[in-house]
């Protein structure tokens, strides 16, 4: 592309800052000669909501689809009613998108130290990636609350799989682990209690799985999976999963891999149709936010995969060996959001 043209939603707490040196690190690897980035901010998020009782209007979501991609800081603020901004912002924008993919790698950096105390979690004995479901499972809304407050209280929160969503994510999840060294999908679910949509997503699995040989394929049932995730993570190689526990898993898998401020994610669009969005898979950390010490690495490394994603692989890589080079060098001593991605930014 000789032009991007970005959709920018800082929202809350420390989202504004980290998303300021995502985009300050993506700026310095197009320089001068690369496409021509044009950055458009929406205010969405807690400011909004208590302004306006907006949360994602109708115009600014019609406006947002417009761009290339989106970056996106963290939606969610504890002086909002737990849920309306998760479900009024950041969940809308996932579903009108179709961000049915929604990416987070996992990787251990030199120089990174894991909290596994295992010898054999060396750089590089942590490298898969979850390919998270992000449109159906329990995130849907599809439930409700009957005889809310008295003892015969009873609330649902049904999780929907359709054959559709299932089909279209798991073929996504194969061609990703045959564009893989190892070739590996482990399918994480736990269908000998979920027995209607496990059995899906394992027939799915097992059928679309026909269309790519090459790919050696397992299974772990979700609780199962935690624990290799905490003794043996060098097994997984692409894993793929429903909404929730996608969300559960990539956190532990951040955990490992060096901490949620390292950890990025892209709600994928794979047709294009709609653009996609990055964004750290951290929150809104209200208790830090506006002091300028929030670490941006985790955005910095979502805005390489947008790059990735926008079909600039070579700038993509140079983000990433740049984090990775700063990372090697980082040490203990406390640095600003800002003096990090100043430094990365100065090795591009
Ligand atoms: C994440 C977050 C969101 C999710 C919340 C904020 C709705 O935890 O991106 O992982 O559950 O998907
Ligand atoms: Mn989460």
């Amino acid at each position: 592309p000789t032009a991007l043209d970005l959709a920018v939603i800082g929202g809350d707490g420390i989202g504004p800052e980290v998303v300021a040196e995502g985009l300050k690190v993506l700026e310095a690897a197009l320089g001068e000669d690369g496409p021509k980035v044009t950055t458009t901010e929406y205010d969405l998020g807690a400011r909004r909501w208590h302004a306006t009782g907006e949360t994602l209007p109708e115009s600014v979501l019609d406006e947002v689809k417009a761009h290339d991609a989106i970056v996106l800081g963290a939606i969610g603020d504890p002086t909002v009613p737990s849920g309306v901004l998760e479900r009024g912002v950041l969940l809308p924008l996932r579903f009108a998108l179709e961000h049915y993919v929604n990416l987070r790698p996992a990787k251990l950096y030199p120089g990174v130290e894991s909290p596994l105390a295992i010898e054999r979690v060396a750089p590089g004995g942590i490298d898969f990636v979850v390919v998270r479901e992000g449109t159906e499972g329990p995130y849907t809304g599809n439930g409700g609350a009957l005889r809310v407050g008295t003892p015969h209280e009873i609330a649902t929160e049904v999780s929907v799989n359709t054959r559709f969503g299932v089909e279209r994510v798991v073929r996504d999840a194969f061609a990703r682990a045959a564009a893989r060294p190892r070739k590996h999908l482990t399918l994480v679910h736990k269908h000998n209690v979920l027995t209607h949509a496990g059995h899906l997503w394992r027939r799915t699995v097992e059928e679309v799985g026909a269309e790519f040989p090459d790919v050696e394929t397992a299974y772990q049932h979700v609780d199962a999976a935690t624990i290799f995730l905490a003794t043996d993570p060098g097994r997984f190689d692409v894993v793929v999963t429903d909404n929730l526990f996608g969300d559960i898993i990539t956190d532990i898998a951040a955990a490992i891999a060096g901490g949620i401020g390292l950890a990025a994610s892209g709600n994928i669009n794979p047709e294009g149709r709609f653009p996609s969005m990055f964004e750290p898979v951290h929150g809104s950390a209200p208790d830090i936010a506006g002091q300028g010490v929030a670490d941006p690495t985790a955005t910095v490394l979502s805005v390489a995969m947008l790059l990735a994603h926008v079909g600039l692989p070579d700038a993509a890589a140079r983000v990433e060996e740049a984090v990775a080079a700063d990372l090697a060098e980082r040490g203990s001593a406390p640095r600003s959001t800002s003096a990090v991605g100043d430094a990365i930014a100065a090795r591009l």
